[in-house]
């Protein structure tokens, strides 16, 4: 069995809520100037849990809820830019917190686009025929990264964690995928810069460890780039955007999709959106999606429906999964 399908997804978000209107108390902005530019209402912020502790929980979340035990797991990848440590992965951290003895485990880097590429890279090992159950992990706390007096940044991104559970079957679930690179503007979003500085290293600038971004430039390069990821990713499917239910877009900015929609001469209900409650949640963002549209019974698994999975960020970074659940 060489081919592969989504089994449940789950999510974990951090308890603790803030709104725009608390923004507003610790820097210069305003609900009306967040809402307007990017149609985040609140997100949630860790008070203390870490990355591996909230993608382990997503693992035993998943693990519950599909049945199987954790040594059935032979492949964990976590997508992360904010790890606990840079070694051990969170991905082994994760293996230990759910008793995935039996896992390949290893992190994932690719910013807002973590997801995809996590979840192409699953589906590669599944198509080899050598590995059969895949847990596919995005967790962030950005807010470790984020300067709290910085309103262009501060604002947007929000902590959580989600994650769905890969088996492999006989019939072709994974439709079709279209991933990009862009190295030329790696430096349109960058954080936890690690400098050589030591005694023997003659002085370097340091870029710092917060979240920096160009986001005009970031804006304007997902507007160009990423509908015509979509539309590759659909014709190399042998489909239409008509065929596809739901797209499920990196949740960055809802005015991005709005745009993204007119480009695609597609009315915007056709994107699910859920930024409103979670900010951006960089590589969490998708799966925290695909669990809440589970729950809200948008999609059943089973159910043949088929799904554009969109991811775009740092790197610079985007791609497109086609996949039916
Ligand atoms: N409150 C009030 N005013 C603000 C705030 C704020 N929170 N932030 C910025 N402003 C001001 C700016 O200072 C600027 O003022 P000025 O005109 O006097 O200089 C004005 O608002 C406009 O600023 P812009 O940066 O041009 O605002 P824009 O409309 O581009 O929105 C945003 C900014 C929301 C960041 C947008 O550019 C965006 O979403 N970009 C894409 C982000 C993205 O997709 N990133 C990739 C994923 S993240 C990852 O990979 C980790």
């Amino acid at each position: 069995m060489k081919n592969c399908r989504i089994v449940c997804a789950h999510k974990y978000i951090p308890e603790r809520k803030i709104d725009n209107d608390e923004m507003s108390r610790m820097v210069d902005t305003s609900d009306e100037w967040i809402v307007s530019r990017t149609g985040i209402k609140e997100r949630h912020i860790s008070t203390g849990e870490n990355t591996s502790y909230m993608a382990g929980e997503v693992l035993k979340g998943l693990i519950e809820k599909s049945g199987i035990s954790p040594l059935d797991i032979d492949l964990l990848i976590v997508a992360t830019i904010s790890p606990d440590y840079l070694t051990p992965s969170t991905a082994c951290l994760v293996q230990h917190i759910a008793g995935a003895k039996n896992a390949f485990a290893f992190d994932v880097n690719a910013a807002c686009s973590g997801f995809v590429y996590a979840l192409s890279t699953a589906e590669k090992f599944i198509s080899s025929g050598k590995y059969k159950t895949a847990a596919v992990i995005g967790a962030d706390i950005l807010s470790k990264m984020i300067d709290f007096t910085d309103r262009s940044t501060c604002v947007l991104f929000g902590d959580g964690a989600g994650g769905v559970l890969l088996q492999a079957c006989e019939e072709n679930h994974y439709l079709s995928e279209d991933m990009n690179s862009c190295g030329d503007k790696a430096m349109a979003l960058y954080g936890g810069h690690m400098p050589v500085d030591t005694v023997f290293s003659k002085e370097q600038p340091n870029m710092g460890k917060y979240i920096k971004m160009n986001g005009r430039e970031i804006f304007d390069f997902t507007l160009k780039e990423v509908p015509e990821s979509i539309k590759r990713a659909l014709s190399k499917a042998g489909l239409d955007l008509k065929d596809i239910d739901y797209i499920v877009p990196h949740q960055a900015n809802a005015r991005i999709v709005n745009y993204m929609a007119k480009k695609l001469s597609i009315d915007v209900s056709r994107f699910f959106i859920n930024i409103d409650q979670y900010g951006n949640t960089t590589a969490a963002s998708i799966p925290i999606a695909l669990s809440d549209m589970l729950e809200e019974g948008k999609v059943e698994i089973g159910s043949g429906k088929k799904l554009a999975l969109v991811g775009f960020g740092g790197g610079l970074t985007w791609g497109t999964v086609i996949i039916k659940i």
